[in-house]
């Protein structure tokens, strides 16, 4: 499943696969401006760190077409352009994934003599390989961790770390979609993900399609399961990972890796390098998306909380570093001590 995000060049626009809507519909919204991929970014139309980060990358294509279209003063189109950046990197907060693409979107930008008319075939050819280098990562990162999988297991996971999350392939079903490809016997739980539901809609739906034994469980189901000996172990995702190795990802991860340490259950993160941020030295750091009353207050349209009632809606939590077993990367697995494994990781990344 590749074509859940691509840019129609005769369309002149981003075509995402509206994920809200799966997986009873697969309609593509088509993003034409900046503000359109803005709002798909918010509204999770599209979701997931390197997902968010690709789509974010072909945002910076059109936000240079926008600077072009509205015209006016030539001497004046640079500062527009950072100003169009400045607004994309902050449709959400956590996944550092959205403001990496957009730096590196900016740095070819930056280094770049011409007029914008030249620059914009440049950043189109970055969006286009920021793209691609994330299924080949995500194909690297799943070899990598196969082997923490045990044939004839069942692994459970939380939220959607999967093809639809990325550009392709997938971090956390990449590892098991690899280990399928071993020839190993895989079952999976994927926990519900309230309130909403990557697991139950995403993750359920992508492994069906693909033909993986899949069941859905409530979140809560999560300490009774391992209780049962029904998980062998855990792979998550992570929307950002600090220098010491805490990894922040889907609101409830913290709880099942609390779990799965209690139950002696391995817990894997995986997760390409771009979403490691060594400038965020520990978890404390990461800037934690709070979002709509309306996604808990309502299912499906209908009010499930007394009117008046305040909700928490904290879409992420922090897993601390010493309850992660090894972080998955597309250059191996990393374990702890993080701050050491993970600086020797970006340093031989950036080689
Ligand atoms: O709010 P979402 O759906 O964007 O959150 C997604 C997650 O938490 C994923 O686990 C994470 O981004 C990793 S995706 C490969």
């Amino acid at each position: 499943m590749e074509n859940h995000i691509h840019f129609d060049i005769a369309e002149h626009a981003l075509m995402l696969l509206d994920q809200r809507l799966l997986p009873g519909r697969e309609t593509h919204v088509a993003c034409r401006n900046v503000d359109d991929i803005i709002h798909a970014l918010k509204t999770m139309v599209v979701r997931g760190a390197p997902a968010i980060g690709v789509t974010a990358a072909w945002g910076c294509v059109l936000a240079l077409r926008d600077v072009l279209e509205r015209g006016g003063d030539p001497s004046r189109w640079r500062a527009d352009f950072n100003t169009e950046l400045d607004r994309l990197a902050q449709a959400r907060p956590t996944a550092v994934n959205l403001r990496w693409a957009v730096e590196r979107m900016r740095a070819v930008a930056s280094a770049f003599q011409g007029s914008a008319a030249e620059l914009l075939p440049r950043l189109e050819k970055e969006a286009r390989a920021i793209h691609q280098e994330d299924i080949a990562i995500c194909k690297a990162l799943g070899r990598a961790g196969a082997d923490c999988i045990p044939d004839n297991s069942t692994v459970l996971t939380h939220c959607n770390a999967g093809a639809l999350a990325t550009a392709g392939y997938g971090t956390a079903l990449g590892v098991i979609r690899a280990a399928r490809e071993q020839g190993k016997h895989i079952r999976v739980i994927a926990d519900e993900t309230r309130p909403f539901l990557q697991g139950a809609r995403l993750t359920a739906w992508e492994l069906k399609e693909d033909g993986i034994d899949v069941t859905v469980a409530c979140d809560n189901a999560c300490a009774l399961l391992m209780q049962k000996g029904m998980v062998d172990c855990v792979v998550v995702g992570a929307d950002r990972i600090a220098a010491n190795g805490d990894s922040a990802n889907k609101i409830g991860t913290f709880g099942v890796a609390i779990l799965a340490q209690h139950f002696g259950i391995p817990f894997y993160i995986a997760a390409p390098l771009s979403t490691i941020d060594t400038a965020t030295p520990t978890g404390a750091e990461i800037p934690i998306e709070e979002r709509p009353y309306e996604e808990v207050a309502l299912l499906n349209d209908r009010r499930i909380c007394p009117e008046d009632v305040p909700v928490y809606n904290f879409a992420f939590d922090v897993t601390p570093a010493h309850l992660i077993t090894g972080i998955i990367t597309e250059k191996g697995v990393l374990r702890q001590p993080y701050t050491d494994s993970i600086a020797a990781a970006k340093a031989s990344a950036s080689r």
